[in-house]
């Protein structure tokens, strides 16, 4: 049958014919174009697609399923914590951390396929800059984390390592990413140490379950979710590649945390000493009725338990002492082991279940006409990245402080959480409590001295604007030599080539 017949018919067998309907107006190219991302679907898989994202968004529109009571918070013993756990503990644990990236056993996985809707940029939003006085990018902070720690941990252990960095992008984010990293000579990372990939993508639909045509020639397509990493990792060969490269540990975050330790070697070596297939960092819940994700134990697994998932009294449930009972907010900041995800990604991944995520999609209308919805109009079936933890055998998660590790860039500056604003300070304070400890001393234009050293770091900028690089500090570290007992005159940027 002639290919355009036969797509047609397979259209018409998935109950989306409509995706044709401007054929006739096309250029030969735009034709063709169509057609072949059509030949690309599956039928049977296309159809199914389509189905299950008008039965989710049904599902999900309806009463959420309520969890509470089958609901157990993780038990103390799989929960490390830096400010409760024994510092002795702490320290022992970031030795071991250390020593494992000394040995090159240590990589990091950054998830950077997301569309960044919300925060509204054209770019990927590793390329964005929150306005800190050094204009660096999320991007050029992180490979300059990586930097710092490769030397931190080969001073420590007398020899070169390396912790190679893999980057999931998808079709939105690769090419961009790329050139970025090629335009800055990849920030100084050894360039074979950072390996990008692609995730996949997958067609939005309509509440009607019919997918949506983004252009006359064209799909709208989605990245299948953070999660989908794991089909990620194998259509790749990434981790092989890990394999090869002897990794027996991998930190997995998302680009969006200016704040994120990336291979912490507390975490990671706090995971390996309790023999974690599989962990998770956590923060506290800022307040009881906060709409965070919590990480906890369902009928015996563990997985995320969404905020809608529980009731308020869950929410506010509290122990003997008077502590919260769920408190561990998840922040997408996990530590898996390669032997861990060579079996999510060798068998169990098909079993991961689909979420809905509701978004604007832009279209064309009946007449041709190119729209841009003000209300939401399609759905994306996701994948999370937190899904696998139901597979683990020997699962923790870990306790960090909030004002230390998480401040994630998710919205534009018109909204108030999660903003450039909110992600800049929270660096800069962080900062500058750094600078205190480590025996700084600051003054205005005018010479007068600027103390103290509170404030509500979302809401205001520090009394004294200091940026760091990650090339000098990777997590406030070595800083009393630069910094104690000196004056400096604030706005101040400790640079290693200013030094
Ligand atoms: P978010 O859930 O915040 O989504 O991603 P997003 O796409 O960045 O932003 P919005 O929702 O469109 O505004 C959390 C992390 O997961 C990655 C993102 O890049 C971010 O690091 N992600 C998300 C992927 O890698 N792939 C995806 O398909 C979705």
């Amino acid at each position: 049958m002639e290919p355009e017949l036969e797509t047609r018919r397979r259209l018409q067998e998935a109950g989306q014919q409509h995706l044709l309907r401007f054929l006739g107006e096309l250029s030969a190219g735009g034709k063709e174009a169509l057609l072949g991302e059509l030949r690309l679907l599956a039928p049977g898989e296309f159809r199914e697609h389509c189905r299950r994202a008008e039965e989710a968004y049904v599902r999900d529109s309806s009463c959420p399923q309520r969890l509470d009571d089958k609901m157990r918070p993780v038990p103390p013993e799989f929960l490390g914590s830096i400010r409760k756990s024994d510092p002795e503990d702490l320290i022992s644990w970031e030795e071991e951390g250390f020593r494992l990236i000394s040995q090159n056993k240590v990589a990091v996985l950054l998830l950077a396929g997301g569309q960044g809707t919300r925060l509204g940029v054209t770019y990927p939003k590793g390329m964005y800059s929150v306005g800190l006085p050094s204009g660096k990018t999320l991007y050029q902070i992180q490979a300059e984390r990586i930097l710092r720690l490769q030397k931190l941990a080969g001073e420590k252990h007398c020899r070169k390592c390396t912790v190679p960095w893999y980057i999931m992008t998808s079709e939105f984010t690769l090419s961009p990413t790329q050139k970025f990293f090629e335009e800055h000579n990849f920030f100084g990372v050894d360039r074979s140490d950072v390996v990008m990939f692609e995730q996949r993508m997958l067609p939005a639909v309509g509440f009607d379950g019919k997918a949506i045509l983004e252009r006359k020639d064209k799909l709208a397509m989605a990245p299948d979710g953070n999660g989908g990493l794991y089909r990620a990792l194998t259509d790749n060969h990434i981790l092989e590649d890990m394999e090869t490269r002897g990794i027996s540990y991998i930190h997995v975050y998302c680009v969006d945390n200016i704040l994120v330790k990336m291979a912490d070697p507390v975490f990671v070596g706090f995971c390996v000493s309790k023999g974690a297939d599989c962990g998770a960092k956590v923060v506290e819940k800022a307040y009881p009725a906060e709409p965070v994700g919590l990480v906890c134990q369902v009928d015996g697994v563990y997985q995320v338990v969404e905020y809608s998932e529980i009731s308020p009294d869950t929410a506010e449930r509290r122990n003997h002492d008077g502590s919260l009972t769920y408190t561990t907010g998840n922040i997408c900041n996990h530590f898996f082991t390669l032997d861990f995800l060579k079996t999510v990604a060798g068998s169990l991944e098909p079993r991961l279940g689909y979420h809905v995520a509701i978004k604007k999609v832009p279209f064309v209308d009946e007449q041709g006409n190119l729209v841009k919805p003000v209300q939401p109009n399609g759905i994306k079936l996701e994948k999370f990245v937190f899904d696998v933890f139901q597979f683990s055998r020997n699962f923790v998660a870990f306790e960090v402080v909030r004002e230390e590790e998480f401040s994630p860039l998710k919205n534009a500056d018109t909204a108030e959480k999660d903003t450039p604003t909110t992600a800049r300070r929270a660096l800069l304070w962080q900062h500058y409590r750094w600078a205190l400890r480590a025996g700084a001393k600051f003054t205005d234009a005018n010479g007068r001295v600027i103390a103290g050293n509170s404030g509500v770091p979302e809401l205001v900028d520090p009394p004294a604007v200091c940026e760091i690089s990650p090339l000098i500090s990777y997590f406030g570290e070595g800083l009393h030599v630069h910094l104690n007992n000196k004056d400096i005159s604030s706005p101040f940027i400790l640079d290693s080539h200013r030094l």
